[in-house]
Order: structure tokens, then C-alpha cells, then sequence
């Protein structure tokens, strides 16, 4: 058999063609090497935003991703190791709550998580706000955490799927980050280099999301889960709400510290009741799908102190001074953005406050950026709040260093005041499984 020629490979897509698995397999191979120069693999990219690929070019496209670099050898590990993952949204700190519960009781978490990407955050900085924190572990460390602590959160290590990282970059200046096939071959091939079984995805809906529409997501959600029983993997997709931001606090150190608050009940101070709700339905299904839900419940879980103690054996175990969670880290400046008319909150853009939280330093303008794990939004009336005029809405929490003024009037926008309470969008839109379960 003749393979095409790199051009003949891009005319097939061009025109509408298929490749078969060996031809995708020299194509993504050759590009990591860099063999193939990224003009041609950025054509390429464009011919399959444009006209999409099948469910076994997807399936290629994703193994050849994992072929291009290490795997991660959790052999040593017992039991069925669990991986969740997020599509990203705006105050989703739920990795930061559900790791600790599932890895109190007793399921293993070898969890790579990224940094954020435009205006949604990302777990890896939200770690790094906690003074000591490593993220960047080797995988000899990986597995030594996750043995003596039954789980850890990391960056992706260096060697993990190259071919993702030279294509992801390609994707985002070259205008072919949103092509349903190529974020879920790029979504998967991480996840099954990092070798889970059981693999929890949390795809967000809405104008907080990359998903903006339901058909996207269910179409997302359900191509995940059939790459990952391709490959042997239990995969179970959850679709939720993402037009309003999740919790109360966005911004990398207000998010740990409303995610650990929610491990640790406090009768005086309740967590928001969506992001807990989340939680414990992501959370149940992790125990569920792991067959540890016999033996453990979510809420006996947190209510013991054992999800919390896990989050602080975690956070140790990385370096981490988990003081921290009692002494708390207070902004330099906390400028108010105040209500401009009396009435009920009815909705607030997810978006709008992403990015305000960017804005005052929380995610990067640019890709090297440094972020600031003090800068954030506090919301003080979260949807379905009575408010009056003047007050405060919501805390912008920076440094001083730039001027609040255009942001505080974007987060007064970003709440929607009506004069009638609206009922609470739902939460839980859909969820899709592997059929093997
Ligand atoms: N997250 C990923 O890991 N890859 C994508 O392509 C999009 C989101």
C-alpha cells in the first residue's frame, strides 16, 4: 500500500474524503516529530473543522495523539482508578470538592488538570494559590502520592500526549479550537494516556462554556464516551448549566477556599446549593460507577471531617501549608459593585464575570501572563436574590495595581434585577454513559 502524500492527505478531507487509521496515524506522527511543518497540519486542521470526521477517524486520531508520547503506568496502583475532567466554566472549583470526597473513600485519582484558557479558569492555578503547592510532578511522584494518599492533582507532565500540545496551540491561531471531533480526540487522548478506568466528564452548557447549545454538548458528551469504550474505558458524561457562574466566588484563590469551606460544614455559613448540589451528583456517580456507593454516601463523606481531612492530606503531600484553609488570603483592595434598582437577581452572565475576574488579574490577557491568586469576583447575591437599590452585589478582590472602574460597572451589568422572582434554571441538563456499564 502507497500512503497519500502529506497534500494528497489534506485534498482527501479538503474533498470530503475519509482517511483510513494508518494514514491518520503517519500524519499525526509525523507532525509531532516534526516532519510535517505546521502550514500543512494547519490546512489540515481547517479541512476537518470544515467538514468534521467519522467516529472511526476520531477513534485514529485519538490513538495516534496517545502514540506520540508516554503513558502513564498506574499498574502498581489496586482497584479502579477514576479520572474527572471538565470542559471548563466559570467558578467551577468541582475537581477541587470531589477528588478529596471520592478519594476518602478509597478510590485512587491520579487527576492532570489544566490552567485556565480565556475567560474560564483552570484547576492547576487554582492549586498554585495555596502557598507551597506543587504542581509539576514527575511520574514516579504521581504514583507515590496517589499510594500514600489514595490521590493526587498535577499539571500534565512533559512527555503526555506532545502531539496534543503542538495541535492545541496550532488550533487556537488558526482559528479550529471548536471542532467537536478535535476537542474530543484532544479531551481523551489525555485522559487515556493518564490510564483511568473510569473517566467522569463534566460537559458545560451554555454562555459560560465552550458549548454554547445543548446539541453541541450532547453531541460532545456522547462522541467522549464512545472514544473511551473504544478503548475499554467507563466513561459517564454529565451535561450542566454553565449561564451562570457555579458557587459564589470566581478567581483562583476564592474558589479553593469556597471549595474546601464546602468539605467542611459550617451550619452558620451554608454553601451555594448549586455548586453543592453539583458536587454530590458528580460525586455519587464517581462512587456509583467505582461500586463504592454500597459502603459510602457523599454526604456521610463530608458531614465525618473525611473529605476534608483528604483535601488536607492532599494538599500536604504537594508541598502545600494547608494553615492556609483557617488563616484565609485577603486581596489587597475589595471594591464593591452595588445594585442599580431594587427587585429580585434573576440571572447573572457566567461570561460577563469570567471575564471581569481575567480583567483584575485572575486569568492571563496573554499566554505567559502571570495570574494574581488573590484577584477575583465575590458575589453577595447569588441568582434568585432579593436585592435594593445600592447595595452590594458582588466583591471585586485585586491588588490596586489597575483601575477597577470599567470592571465594576461590567458586573453590575452582569446581573440581570427584575421585579418578580424567576424560577432557577436547571442544573442537571442530561448525562450519557458508556453502554458497557
Ligand atoms: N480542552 C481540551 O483539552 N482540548 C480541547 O480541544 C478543548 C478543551
Amino acid at each position: 500500500m502507497r500512503y497519500p502524500t502529506v497534500t494528497e492527505f489534506i485534498e482527501a478531507k479538503r474533498d470530503r474524503g475519509t482517511h483510513n487509521a494508518d494514514e491518520i496515524r503517519e500524519f499525526i506522527l509525523g507532525y509531532s516529530r516534526g516532519e510535517i511543518p505546521d502550514y500543512q497540519a494547519s490546512a489540515w486542521l481547517m479541512a476537518v473543522y470544515m467538514n468534521g470526521l467519522s467516529d472511526e477517524e476520531t477513534f485514529a486520531l485519538t490513538e495516534a495523539m496517545v502514540e506520540s508520547g508516554a503513558t502513564l503506568d498506574l499498574s502498581a496502583i489496586p482497584g479502579l482508578k477514576l479520572d474527572k475532567h471538565s470542559t471548563g466554566g466559570v467558578g467551577d472549583k468541582v475537581t477541587l470538592a470531589v477528588v478529596p470526597i471520592l478519594a476518602a473513600a478509597g478510590i485512587p485519582i491520579a487527576k492532570m488538570s489544566g490552567r485556565g484558557l480565556g475567560f474560564t479558569g483552570g484547576t492547576i492555578d487554582k492549586l498554585e494559590s495555596i502557598p507551597g503547592f506543587r504542581v509539576s510532578l514527575s511520574q514516579e511522584e504521581i504514583v507515590d502520592a496517589v499510594q500514600r494518599t489514595g490521590a493526587c492533582i498535577c499539571a500534565q507532565t512533559g512527555d503526555l500526549v506532545p502531539a496534543d500540545r503542538k495541535l492545541y496551540a496550532l488550533r487556537d491561531v488558526t482559528g479550529t479550537v471548536e471542532s467537536i471531533p478535535l476537542i474530543a480526540a484532544s479531551i481523551m487522548s489525555k485522559k487515556i494516556a493518564a490510564s483511568a478506568d473510569v473517566i467522569l466528564i463534566d460537559v458545560k452548557v451554555g454562555r459560560g462554556a465552550f458549548m454554547k447549545t445543548l446539541p453541541q454538548a450532547r453531541e460532545l458528551a456522547g462522541l467522549l464516551v464512545r472514544i473511551g469504550e473504544a478503548h475499554g474505558r467507563i466513561v459517564h458524561a454529565v451535561l450542566t448549566a454553565m449561564d451562570v457562574p457555579l458557587g459564589r466566588m470566581i478567581g483562583n484563590w476564592l474558589e479553593v477556599e469556597e471549595a474546601a469551606a464546602l468539605l467542611r460544614p459550617d451550619p452558620e455559613n451554608p454553601p451555594d446549593g448549586r455548586l453543592r448540589d453539583e458536587v454530590a451528583h458528580i460525586a455519587s456517580k464517581g462512587l456509583e460507577l467505582t461500586n463504592k456507593a454500597k459502603e459510602h454516601s457523599v454526604s456521610d463523606l463530608i458531614e465525618s471531617g473525611a473529605a476534608f481531612r483528604k483535601l488536607v492530606e492532599i494538599v500536604e503531600a504537594q508541598g502545600g501549608d494547608p494553615a492556609v484553609f483557617d488563616t484565609g488570603r485577603p486581596a489587597r483592595k475589595s471594591v464593591p459593585a452595588r445594585a442599580k434598582r431594587s427587585g429580585f437577581v434573576t440571572s447573572i452572565d457566567a461570561e460577563a464575570l469570567g471575564r471581569a475576574a481575567m480583567h483584575l488579574g485572575a486569568g492571563r490577557l496573554r499566554k505567559d501572563d502571570p495570574v494574581d491568586p488573590l484577584a477575583g469576583v465575590a458575589i453577595l447575591a447569588p441568582i434568585g436574590s432579593e436585592v435594593r437599590a445600592q447595595m452590594a452585589l458582588a466583591y471585586l478582590r485585586h491588588d490596586g495595581s489597575r483601575d477597577a472602574g470599567p470592571i465594576v460597572d461590567a458586573v453590575q451589568n452582569a446581573f440581570v434585577i427584575a421585579d418578580e422572582p424567576a424560577p432557577l434554571p436547571p442544573l442537571i441538563l442530561g448525562e450519557i454513559e458508556s453502554k458497557s456499564l
